[in-house]
């Protein structure tokens, strides 16, 4: 059997953009254009890339948010997901999610209970009205309704514990937490039904750079003892590097490299992402890395540049740059390159 969880392709997220009095659509805003990547069980690939570069639309696409939330959103390619070991028979995410008469809701749920999410904001996330217990109970009740309430709650004390948190703690609200507390809280609740995927998106930026590295062990710790693969999402490369098997690197709404994280973080080979790792401070003072600033900012998605997405920022543009889109090259084993000149 094969190892593969997910195949994403040609993943492409057009927001609309209306203007006018009537509010018609105006344009469209290419938040996530052609991206392609695998994502094996049990394996962690970072996505990384400086905010607007399109990360967060691709984990919402992947749960269904960005076709419930943005009507008129335009949604292309296919998110094989091969949720059952006994099914080899793999599902589209994008239309099990986009087409919301044509597909009985158990089967969407039936997939939604495969692919969890923890969020940047476990404040915003976590509904304050219910106790821990509550939101911990929630996706049992919803994916598991033959428990009885005492399985139920048996159930969320070994997954508070599972994360570090006390039984009487299922009695309290989630204002009562500290962050890195409330982020363990939306780990057990996602670990609830059992997933084979959890989508985290900026799990740990809103944390104090100690707690950064508790939550992060913890995650780790998880993923060995339940064997879930991770789509981790962030801008902060030295964590995505301390926690990926492999990274892609996103900008504008493409990615420009995908490879093992070693390969990526410490050979890059696309000029963006030297860019970004050239700006990683090193701990060791002794050592010195030659900074390379890009010039400008990121542009708007709304007026992306023609040909490579970077040629307008990039060091070694060539003349063809503005009219060409490079496609991902594997310029070493499984190290995969969107620039000709790399
Ligand atoms: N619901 C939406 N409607 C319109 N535009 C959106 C929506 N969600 C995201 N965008 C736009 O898509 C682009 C990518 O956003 P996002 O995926 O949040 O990037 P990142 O997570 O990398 O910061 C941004 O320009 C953002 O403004
Ligand atoms: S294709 Fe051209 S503009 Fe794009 S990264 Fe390579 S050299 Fe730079
Ligand atoms: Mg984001």
């Amino acid at each position: 059997m094969s190892d593969v969880l997910l195949q994403v392709e040609n993943l492409r997220v057009y927001f609309p953009v209306y203007g006018g009095v009537l509010q018609r659509i105006v344009g469209r805003l290419h938040a996530v254009d052609s991206v392609s990547f695998t994502l094996h069980r049990g394996e962690t690939l970072g996505l990384v890339g400086e905010s607007g570069s399109g990360k967060t639309t691709v984990g919402r696409s992947l749960v269904g948010i960005v076709a419930h939330t943005a009507p008129d959103v335009l949604l292309g390619g296919h998110a094989w997901f091969y949720a059952d070991h006994a099914n080899p028979e793999p599902a589209d995410l994008l239309q099990l999610f986009a087409h919301r008469r044509k597909y009985p809701r158990q089967l969407r749920l039936h997939y939604r209970r495969h692919i969890q999410m923890v969020f940047q904001d476990p404040f915003s996330s976590l509904n304050p009205r219910l106790s821990v217990g509550q939101i911990i109970a929630e996706p049992l009740e919803i994916h598991f309704p033959k428990l009885s309430r005492t399985e139920t709650q048996e159930r969320v004390v070994w997954l508070l514990e599972k994360v570090g948190l006390q039984p009487e703690d299922r009695m309290r609200y989630p204002h009562e937490f500290s962050g890195g507390q409330r982020q363990r809280i939306g780990l057990a609740r996602a670990l609830a039904t059992h997933p084979d995927l959890v989508i985290c998106d900026e799990p740990v930026s809103a944390l104090d750079v100690s707690i950064q590295a508790q939550v992060i062990n913890l995650m780790e710790d998880l993923q060995e003892e339940f064997g879930m693969a991770y789509l981790f999402i962030a801008h902060d490369l030295s964590v995505v590097h301390h926690i990926s098997d492999r990274i892609a690197v996103m900008y504008l709404g493409h990615i420009v490299e995908l490879g093992p994280a070693d390969d990526v973080y410490f050979t890059p080979k696309h000029p963006y992402t030297q860019a970004l790792i050239s700006a990683v401070p090193i701990a060791n003072p002794r050592q010195k890395r030659e900074r390379i600033v890009l010039r400008g900012e990121i542009p708007s998605p709304l007026r992306k540049p023609t040909g490579c997405p970077f040629h307008p920022r990039c060091p070694i543009a060539q003349p063809e740059c503005s009219e060409i889109v490079p496609e991902l090259e594997e310029k070493a084993p499984g190290h995969w390159v969107a620039c000709p000149y790399a």
